[in-house]
């Protein structure tokens, strides 16, 4: 038997999952990575703990598994997208701590970049908009800040990346610098539709070419594992941010197949095939997973609160002891009884876009108790989603693409069963939960398997794909309806 190494760098732990063919979990291994928040709205990590964790995860992983490095057929890698990243060719150090995607430092470059015009066309190529969450205004500050990044920049010394070719670098003890499509394209500097780095928009933001990792599909031979690190060489099969990794992990490779991922956030992507589609429902454009050269695009929306809502009913209000404990509280009435929690702790994402808006809980009456606000904040993550999905369907719609026809569902807080149940309800369309939820990994996985032939196309992969429970809507629409106008009603409430 072979098995397939999956590395998945996220932005709170590093893990590594051993899979076989079909798509099975057989060993994973987790480390935790320290935050840093040199101060307030800046999110650092240390590249060098990131790459010995991932490795130190590797290693057990194989260990757990009881394999050698010789049984893996490929290692795939998935990661946080956008942290940033600059490290000197020669020596191999990071010359500053990654700016992690959170991070708001850069917002003062991205007021510049409205100021000159560049929306337009920033969005017509890359398909983001403006902000300090994508990566190239986060390059441009460590190069103005960093003490003589710049003139060592000019003279080809660094090297950026985000932490797939950091681990890339890494893994082929720097042999390779390249990254794949679908993190390429969350820098706001590649032309998502010639899949290359779009040389005006590196001379926007004064950035030098050669700084730039090499562009591969997803599913590629970017290199080999160096056989010391691991003990046999590994070919690296498989490249993806970790969002459109799910999405592929998901097996959503048509238009119309959507994935949301219900972690601290919740990441919904819709595939819409070959088609780039300009939102005008609040979502950004943005490279799929590809496992060819052929462009492949997905619609993203992005919850800033998502499965963050139950920590601040256990840490904040003190209400449960134990995240797992929020389903038993809110189960023990029968509905929120008219109170809406609207999470805007940090602002208001996609499809709203409203940074200045703060949380809310509104409908209180005299017999509300901690239950309701508890079973409130749980929907408050299906409210959310299902505004992301009613702005997905509008654009889908306005561009004659295929609308969703069923959710597909992965990440922590998708094992509640009652918060799944309500997202079918407001849907009114199935939320599917599939046997294996690591999707992230499976999706580097399966990419890493297709470019070393484990598999030979992505129907193969459709046919792994299996549900495990399908949540059917039971509302009547009509009361759905109801519901998220009482939402938007609270929503609206949230800027003073
Ligand atoms: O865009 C940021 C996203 O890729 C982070 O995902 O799962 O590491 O929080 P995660």
């Amino acid at each position: 038997m072979t098995y397939l190494l999956a590395l998945d760098q996220g932005t709170s732990s590093c893990r590594s999952i051993v899979f076989d063919p079909s798509g099975h979990t057989v060993a994973m291994a987790q480390k935790e990575l320290t935050q840093i928040y040199p101060q307030p709205g800046w999110v650092e990590h240390d590249a060098l703990e990131i790459w010995r964790l991932q490795l130190a995860t590797a290693r057990e992983a194989l260990a757990q598994a009881g394999i050698t490095a010789a049984q893996v057929k490929a290692v795939g890698i998935t990661n946080q997208r956008e942290t940033t990243l600059v490290w000197n060719r020669l020596t191999g150090q990071p010359i500053h701590n990654a700016i992690v995607w959170q991070d708001r430092r850069a917002e003062p470059t991205c007021v510049e970049l409205r100021a000159r015009g560049l929306a337009d066309t920033i969005r017509s190529k890359t398909g983001l908009l403006v902000d300090a969450y994508f990566s190239g205004t986060k390059l441009k500050w460590i190069l103005d800040n960093v003490p003589g990044a710049r003139a060592q920049a000019e003279n080809g010394e660094l090297a950026f990346g985000t932490m797939d070719a950091w681990l890339i670098w890494q893994l082929t003890e720097g042999r390779v610098h390249a990254t794949d499509v679908s993190n390429a394209a969350r820098t706001m500097l590649f032309n998502v539709h010639s899949n290359q780095w779009d040389t005006d928009l590196l001379a926007a933001l004064d950035i030098p070419a050669n700084l730039m990792p090499a562009v591969q599909p997803s599913a590629f031979l970017f290199g080999e594992v160096s056989p010391a690190l691991l003990g046999h060489a590994i070919p690296i099969g498989g490249v993806a941010g970790d969002q459109q990794s799910a999405l592929f992990g998901q097996a959503c490779f048509k238009a119309g197949m959507a994935k949301n991922t219900y972690g601290t956030g919740c990441f919904m992507l819709m595939h819409t095939g070959n088609v780039f589609q300009t939102s005008v429902n609040g979502l950004i454009t943005t490279s799929a997973a590809q496992a060819t050269s052929q462009p492949e695009f997905a619609l993203e929306g992005s919850v800033f609160v998502g499965g963050a809502v139950v920590q601040w009913l256990r840490d904040g209000l003190q209400a449960i002891q134990s995240s797992a404990q929020v389903q038993g509280l809110a189960e023990s009435v029968p509905d929120s009884g008219g109170v809406m929690v609207v999470p805007a702790f940090t602002g208001l994402g996609a499809p709203y876009w409203k940074p200045e808006a703060r949380g809310s809980i509104t409908g209180l009456t005299r017999g509300s108790t901690l239950a309701h606000i508890a079973r409130a904040s749980l929907e408050s993550i299906a409210y959310q989603s299902a505004a992301l999905l009613l702005a997905m369907g509008r654009d889908a719609a306005s561009a004659g693409v295929a609308t969703v026809s069923e959710l597909r569902v992965d990440g922590g807080a998708c094992v509640n069963d009652l918060l799944m149940q309500f997202q079918a309800d407001l849907l009114g369309i199935p939320v599917v939960r599939p046997a294996v939820t690591e999707t992230t990994a499976l999706g580097a996985a399966y990419l890493a398997g297709l470019a070393t032939g484990v598999y030979q196309s992505t129907s193969e992969l459709s046919d792994l794909w299996r549900a495990e429970r399908r949540f059917i809507p039971t509302m009547a629409r009509v009361r759905a309806e109801e519901l998220m106008a009482r939402w938007e009603h609270a929503v609206a409430q949230t800027v003073l």
